[in-house]
């Protein structure tokens, strides 16, 4: 379908839609449409087509997806003084970093930052902190990307490198989605960039959270920060920031909020994007790294030891795998199996710790990431099969060379590549998840 929307006018489409610019002038998040150019909107997601002179718009719509035209423009003018101000900053490089609650405007101020600061053809990387909504790597990651071009959507970047996180809210892998952070920001150095824009997630709210991110932004160091506050969300955790230099912006009043239903079909489409051309890999256990608690020592033999003969004896049976951490033993069984509770508490009495038992099966739909031997992230998968008697494990991934280490997530997934949503004894952590807002 053509449709023609006069100078001054804003046209507002929602995904799922695509949108080529037949004729006139065109404004997406600060990038300067070409013509004939398709620009493609994700379900879940919104994006603002400001006309500077009259234009003809192609538009294709999905059937949920929906548009409007509005007057006046949806861009609030506290983003262009931000990057105004962002100019005026004379080190280099410039870190700026974006900080909201869900739903807030990040993605779409990043976006625009971005695309103006292009315009002065200036060196510019974007690390993306927003492991549950992640623009730039897959889900359960933060990641960074070098901009040449301006963009409409960031998903539409590649990755130059990425730090699996294993999860989709930040509130239970904090110390994680810190280190990693703070890794990808040293490698982006090295890069020499003029600007470094950095978005976070938006788990803002409670003491947990106002901690967190007070140490993510010591650690990374901003020489800005640009916050939208939308009512007094962000006053607990700006009160923290008195060393830095802040600046508030707006959120734009078209904003679409999304449920987390949606939020989750967007991560799929991560999952997706990230798994094209996955086949099943058989991989020696013996040759990679393994990092996870519940597996670790899966490539030393295990039942040779007195430590693992004494674990045996004690829970009167020989599990396929025995993980001792300081405070726990975790055990694998067979499918089937069973062990009696009695030599349980008999062996957890004994040792001092607890014992977590898993049945094989069990690790079916885990999300990993796969990394080569200097730690250069590869790529994610799904661990469909942990063989403990051919000692191989069985990853869904597109990456075929160079695996030496996996990482093995918390995140479970399913043939579709859908999110299966954990139930029984993990829903409290579902709900502290909800709230963090993932
Ligand atoms: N200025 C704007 N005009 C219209 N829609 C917008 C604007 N800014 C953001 N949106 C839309 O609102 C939704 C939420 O914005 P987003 O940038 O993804 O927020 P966040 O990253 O904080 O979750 C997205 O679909 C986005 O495209
Ligand atoms: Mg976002």
């Amino acid at each position: 379908m053509k449709i023609t929307v006069e100078a001054g006018k804003t046209l507002l489409v929602d995904g799922p839609a695509s949108v080529t610019l037949v004729s006139g002038k065109a404004e997406v998040f600060g990038y300067a449409l070409r013509h004939m150019g398709k620009v493609v909107i994700r379900d879940g997601k919104r994006m603002p087509f400001a006309v500077e002179e009259t234009a003809t718009f192609e538009i294709s719509i999905g059937e949920t997806a929906n548009m409007e035209e509005i007057e006046g423009h949806t861009i609030p003018p506290s983003w262009d003084e931000a990057y105004k101000e962002l100019k005026t900053l004379q080190t280099k490089p410039v870190t700026a970093l974006v900080l909201g609650t869900v739903d807030s405007g990040k993605t779409s101020f990043c976006t625009y930052l971005v695309n103006k600061l292009l315009n002065e053809e200036r060196k510019i990387a974007i690390l993306d902190g927003d492991l549950g909504q992640s623009d730039i790597g897959p889900p359960c990651t933060v990641a960074y990307a070098v901009v040449s071009n301006p963009v409409t959507d960031l998903f539409n970047l590649e990755a130059e490198n990425a730090f699996f996180v294993g999860v989709t809210s930040p509130s239970k892998a904090t110390e994680k989605v810190i280190s990693g952070l703070a890794l990808l920001r040293d490698e982006v150095l090295r890069r020499n960039p003029d600007y470094v824009v950095v978005n976070t997630d938006g788990w803002v709210e409670g003491e947990d959270a106002v901690n967190y991110k007070a140490q993510l932004i010591e650690k990374i160091n901003p020489n800005i920060i640009f916050y939208i506050q939308q009512n007094e969300k962000l006053t607990p955790l700006l009160s923290m920031l008195k060393n830095f230099k802040t600046l508030k912006i707006d959120s734009p009043q078209t904003i679409k909020q999304r449920s987390r239903e949606k939020r989750r079909s967007l991560r799929e489409l991560g999952y997706i994007k990230y798994l094209k051309n996955a086949k099943v890999q058989s991989i020696p256990i013996s040759w990679l790294k393994i990092e996870s608690d519940e597996f670790i020592g899966l490539n030393k033999s295990f039942g040779m030891m007195k430590r693992d003969r004494e674990i045996c004896e004690l829970l009167g049976m020989k599990p396929l795998h025995i993980a001792e951490l300081k405070e726990k033993i975790y055990v694998v069984i067979g499918k089937g199996r069973w062990i009696d509770p009695e030599r349980i508490s008999k062996t957890e009495e004994t040792l001092g710790k607890k014992v977590v038992v898993t049945w094989k099966g069990e690790e079916e739909g885990l999300l990993t990431a796969l990394y080569n031997d200097e730690r250069r992230f590869l790529g994610i998968g799904v661990l469909r099969e942990v063989d403990y008697g051919r000692k191989v494990m069985k990853i869904y991934t597109p990456t075929s060379s160079n695996i030496s280490a996996v990482a093995i997530g918390k995140v479970r997934l399913d043939k579709n590549l859908r999110e299966i949503t954990i139930t029984s004894e993990e829903s409290g952590k579902v709900i502290s998840d909800s709230l963090a807002s993932s």
